[in-house]
C-alpha cells in the first residue's frame, strides 16, 4: 500500500526528428512559461480503486449513445497506476509545469460527509513525486466529475445546496494538500458543463433545460466565491483562479449589427463568469434577454471581488458571429447565430480532427486582447490550447507520432500569444498546451487524440509525439535532436 506500480515502462522516442524550420521557429523563446495540461477524469482510469465513488459521467457514460463508440473513461491512460512513469517521461522531455485536477469522488466518495483518506494520500504522492521531478504542479479543484450523489440528492449545480458542499470539499483538499503549490483553480469550464451538461444534455449530468443551465452559472459563482474564502484561510500566499474558456467570435460581415452581435457572443460566453467576478454583475446584453437569470447580490459581487488573482483563461478556436433577431442559441435568447464558414462558404480555419475545432491563431491574439481591455487581470495564464490533429486516430503510430499539424497548430498559436505580449502588451504569463496525454474526451471517448504524447490505449505505453519534443525545445531554447 502506499506504493505506485511502475507500469509498463518508458518508452523510447524512436527516430523523431525536428526540421529546420522547427529548429528554428525554436530561436525565440517564447516570453511567457510552458505546461503541459490534464484532467482527473481523463487520465486516471480506477473508477472504482481505493474507495472512489461514482460521478456524473460515470453515469453518463453507461448510457448506450452517449459516447463514441461506447467508450468509457474506466481505464483511460490508468494514470492512477502510471503516474509515475507519466512524470517521469515529463521530467525527461524538460517540462517543468504540470495542470492535474483533483477527482471530487475520490475525496468524498457521497459528494460529502466521509472523507476517503485514500484519495488524499493518492494526490498527496503524485504531488510528491511532481516536486521530487522538478515540475510544478497547477492543480484544479473540479473538472467535471461532481459525485453522482450530490445530482442524486439536490440536482447538482442546479441547486444552490452545492455551495457550502463544495467550499467543504475545497477546504479539505487545501488543508491537506495546500503545502504543496501555490498554483490552483476552483472550476474548470463551468461554461462547458453548464450549457452543454445542464443545458443541452450533450454531456453529464445529461440534463436539457436551459433555467438549470443558468441555475448551474449562478452557482458556479456562489461555489467559486465560497472556496476562495477558505483558500486565504488555508494557502496564505497562493494564487488562485477560475479556469473560463471563451472562442474568439469573428463577426461575419462588416455591418455594425455583426461586430455587436460578436461582442454579445463573447460577453454570453465569457462575460457570464468574467463579468460578475470583474464587474460585479452579469453583461447588460445577457440580464436584457434571458428573462429567468439569477441575480447577483450585492454580497455576491463583494464575495466575487478579488476571488482571482490571475485570469486562467482556455482557447481553442473562432466562429463567425451573426446578428439575428429572436435567434436562440445554447445560451437561451441571445439574438445572434453561430458558423463556421464565412459568406462565401468558406472555412474559417483549417479542420482539426474534432468538429468544433478549427485551426484560427489570428483568433488568439484577438481574443487575449478582448480579456485584457476588459478586464485588465494582473495577469493572463491560458490554461489550455491544443489541438486533436485531423486523421490522427485513423493513422498508423509513426505518422501519428509525426504530428506535423500540430507542430505548427503550436508554432502558429504559440506565435500569436507572444506577439499579443511584445506587441500589444498583454500581460500573459503562462501557456498550457492540452494535453499531455491521449485522454478520455468526454463525449468523443478515445476518437480523438489531443496527447502531445501518444497512448496505445491497447498496451498503456506512451510514445513522444514531435509536437511535444518540438514546444519543450520552443521553450527552453534547446535543440534535442541533432
Ligand atoms: C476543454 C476541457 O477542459 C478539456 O477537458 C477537453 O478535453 C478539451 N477542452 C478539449 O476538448
Amino acid at each position: 500500500a502506499g506504493t505506485a506500480q511502475q507500469g509498463t515502462g518508458l518508452v523510447g522516442d524512436g527516430s523523431l526528428t525536428l526540421s529546420l524550420l522547427q529548429v528554428e521557429a525554436a530561436q525565440t523563446t517564447p516570453p511567457f512559461y510552458l505546461g503541459f495540461a490534464t484532467a482527473a477524469p481523463q487520465i486516471e482510469g480506477a473508477n472504482a480503486t481505493d474507495g472512489r465513488g461514482p460521478s456524473i459521467w460515470d453515469t453518463y457514460e453507461a448510457i448506450p449513445g452517449n459516447i463514441d463508440n461506447g467508450d468509457t473513461s474506466a481505464v483511460a491512460d490508468d494514470f492512477y497506476h502510471l503516474y509515475l512513469n507519466d512524470i517521469a517521461a515529463m521530467r525527461l522531455l524538460g517540462v517543468k509545469r504540470f495542470r492535474m485536477s483533483i477527482a471530487w469522488p475520490r475525496i468524498f466518495p457521497s459528494g460529502d460527509g466521509q472523507v476517503n483518506q485514500q484519495g488524499l494520500d493518492f494526490y498527496a504522492r503524485v504531488l510528491e513525486a511532481l516536486l521530487v521531478a522538478g515540475i510544478e504542479p497547477h492543480v484544479t479543484l473540479y473538472h467535471w466529475d461532481l459525485p453522482q450523489a450530490l445530482q442524486d440528492r439536490f440536482g447538482g449545480w442546479n441547486s444552490d445546496q452545492i455551495v457550502p458542499i463544495f467550499a467543504q470539499y475545497a477546504a479539505t483538499v487545501f488543508q491537506a494538500l495546500g503545502d504543496y503549490t501555490t498554483h490552483w483553480t476552483t472550476v474548470n469550464e463551468p461554461w462547458t458543463f453548464c450549457f452543454l451538461g445542464y443545458g443541452q444534455g450533450s454531456g453529464a449530468p445529461g440534463i436539457n433545460d436551459k433555467v438549470q443551465a443558468w441555475n448551474c452559472v449562478h452557482n458556479v459563482l456562489q461555489a467559486h466565491a465560497a472556496a476562495v474564502k477558505q483558500f486565504r484561510a488555508l494557502v496564505p500566499g497562493g494564487k488562485i483562479s477560475i479556469n473560463l474558456n471563451c472562442d474568439w467570435a469573428q463577426p461575419l460581415t462588416g455591418a455594425p449589427s455583426d461586430a455587436d452581435a460578436a461582442q454579445r457572443k463573447m460577453e454570453f460566453m465569457l462575460g457570464a463568469f468574467a463579468d460578475p467576478i470583474f464587474k460585479g454583475d452579469f453583461p447588460a446584453s445577457v440580464k436584457q434577454r434571458i428573462s429567468f437569470l439569477p441575480q447577483i447580490t450585492p454580497q455576491l459581487a463583494a464575495d466575487l471581488n478579488g476571488s482571482v488573482d490571475y485570469f486562467a483563461l482556455n482557447h481553442y478556436t473562432s466562429t463567425f458571429v451573426a446578428n439575428q433577431q429572436g435567434a436562440m442559441g445554447l445560451q437561451g435568447a441571445c439574438d445572434y447565430t453561430e458558423t463556421q464558414v464565412d459568406v462565401n462558404g468558406k472555412l474559417i480555419g483549417d479542420q482539426a480532427e474534432s468538429d468544433w475545432l478549427k485551426v484560427t491563431p489570428w483568433g488568439f491574439r484577438l481574443m487575449l486582447n478582448w480579456v485584457n481591455n476588459r478586464y485588465q487581470p494582473n495577469e493572463i495564464v491560458v490554461t489550455e490550447n491544443g489541438m486533436s490533429m485531423k486523421g490522427e486516430s485513423a493513422m498508423p503510430m509513426p505518422q501519428a507520432l509525426q504530428d506535423t499539424q500540430r507542430v505548427n497548430f503550436c508554432r502558429d498559436y504559440v506565435a500569436a500569444a507572444t506577439d499579443a505580449v511584445n506587441l500589444d502588451k498583454v500581460p500573459m504569463t503562462g501557456y498550457f498546451a492540452w494535453s499531455l496525454l491521449d485522454n478520455f474526451e468526454w463525449g468523443n471517448g478515445y476518437s480523438k487524440r489531443f496527447g502531445l504524447v501518444h497512448v496505445d490505449f491497447k498496451t498503456q505505453q506512451r510514445y513522444y509525439k514531435a509536437s511535444a519534443k518540438f514546444l519543450v525545445n520552443l521553450f527552453n531554447c534547446t535543440v534535442l535532436d541533432p
